[in-house]
């Protein structure tokens, strides 16, 4: 095979923000919204890189210098990816990768870690290596790692898998979970999130309280298996509730906004079940859990307080060929 099309979905993270970095379980689902990525062997010993989404067009790079230097942000995650994959089999071959993306990586969706997964997959798929699943979420974390430092791989999780899956770190359980749709209402910030950043920050803050940090992490643990058994019953209220007791402990570490706390508490107040933020804080998403009959007066309360309503389909397909 010479070229391949590959897309992974973007993700949203209903619970365990945080604790998953610290082992504790989360709950992800994979959205409707993708990045797609085609890869082509070229004759010369390049990689040549068009990631029109991130404003980055044209790059390239010598086969032996990848990885070296300075890479632009816009591509690093598919350099360094394409760099592991590379050493890993000792392939020289010149490689032109082509990005797009459904959603903007502001948005908090995932959009490296989907990015990263397609390059991979494709890889594999060029290069006829016949990695599972696994194999292919340890290369990917590896990437991730390399680059961001910190990170849990629920998100890596989420755009190899699909659905929804319960998650612990580093991928020890990656566990399906059966559930229907959930009428979320999901409001963006207008802010984006620097994860890293607020992920190192949280381990700094933790640091003046270590076992008080742990024993807030832990409860983030329950509420997390108390949420498991909802989200397949399909019962929206507790589910509400539960979210809310998540924020509670978001908003104890930090991480949360006047933004962030102003959509849910609009949510909330027209009528949500209950609210939280999801994935880093202080920007990105928040999402509330509704009675469909209030959808609309939600969707109204959260766009009234200043937020940006997207409409998503949960437990979208995981990292797939495109033809
Ligand atoms: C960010 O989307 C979610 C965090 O839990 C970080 C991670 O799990 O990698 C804050």
């Amino acid at each position: 095979m010479d070229k391949v099309t590959v897309s992974a979905p973007g993700k949203l993270l209903l619970y365990g923000d945080h604790a998953v970095v610290y082992g504790q379980p989360a709950i992800v689902t994979a959205i409707d919204q993708r990045v797609r990525l085609t890869a082509k062997k070229i004759p010369s010993s390049e990689l040549l890189i068009d990631a029109p989404d991130t404003n980055v067009l044209k790059y390239n790079k010598k086969i032996d210098e990848l990885g070296k230097n300075e890479i632009p942000k816009g591509v690093n995650f598919i350099e360094i990816a394409v760099t592991n994959f590379y050493k890993k089999y000792h392939i020289k071959t010149g490689l032109h990768i082509q990005t797009k993306s459904q959603f903007k990586s502001t948005f908090g969706f995932g959009s490296s870690s989907a990015i990263t997964v397609c390059t991979i997959k494709a890889l594999c798929l060029l290069f006829n290596k016949k990695l599972n699943n696994k194999e292919i979420f340890d290369l990917c974390l590896k990437t991730v790692l390399e680059i961001q430092g910190v990170g849990s791989g629920f998100d890596i999780a989420s755009a190899i898998y699909g659905g929804t899956i319960y998650y612990i770190y580093p991928g020890k359980i990656i566990k399906p979970l059966h559930i229907q749709d959930l009428n979320l209402i999901i409001g963006y910030t207008g802010i984006k999130a620097d994860t890293a950043t607020i992920v190192k920050r949280v381990a700094e803050q933790k640091k003046t309280f270590p076992k008080l940090y742990d024993d807030v992490f832990l409860l983030s643990g329950k509420i997390v298996n108390a949420a498991k058994k909802e989200v397949e019953k399909s019962d929206f209220e507790k589910i509400g509730k539960l979210m809310n007791l998540s924020q509670g402990i978001l908003e104890s570490i930090e991480v949360s906004s006047k933004i962030l706390t102003k959509l849910i508490l609009a949510a909330r107040e027209s009528g949500a079940f209950g609210a939280k933020l999801s994935g880093a804080g202080v920007g990105d998403c928040m999402i509330a859990i509704a009675p469909k009959e209030k959808t609309k007066l939600v969707e109204m309360a959260v766009k009234k307080a200043g937020g940006q309503v997207m409409k998503v389909k949960i437990n979208a397909e995981g990292v797939k060929i495109e033809i």
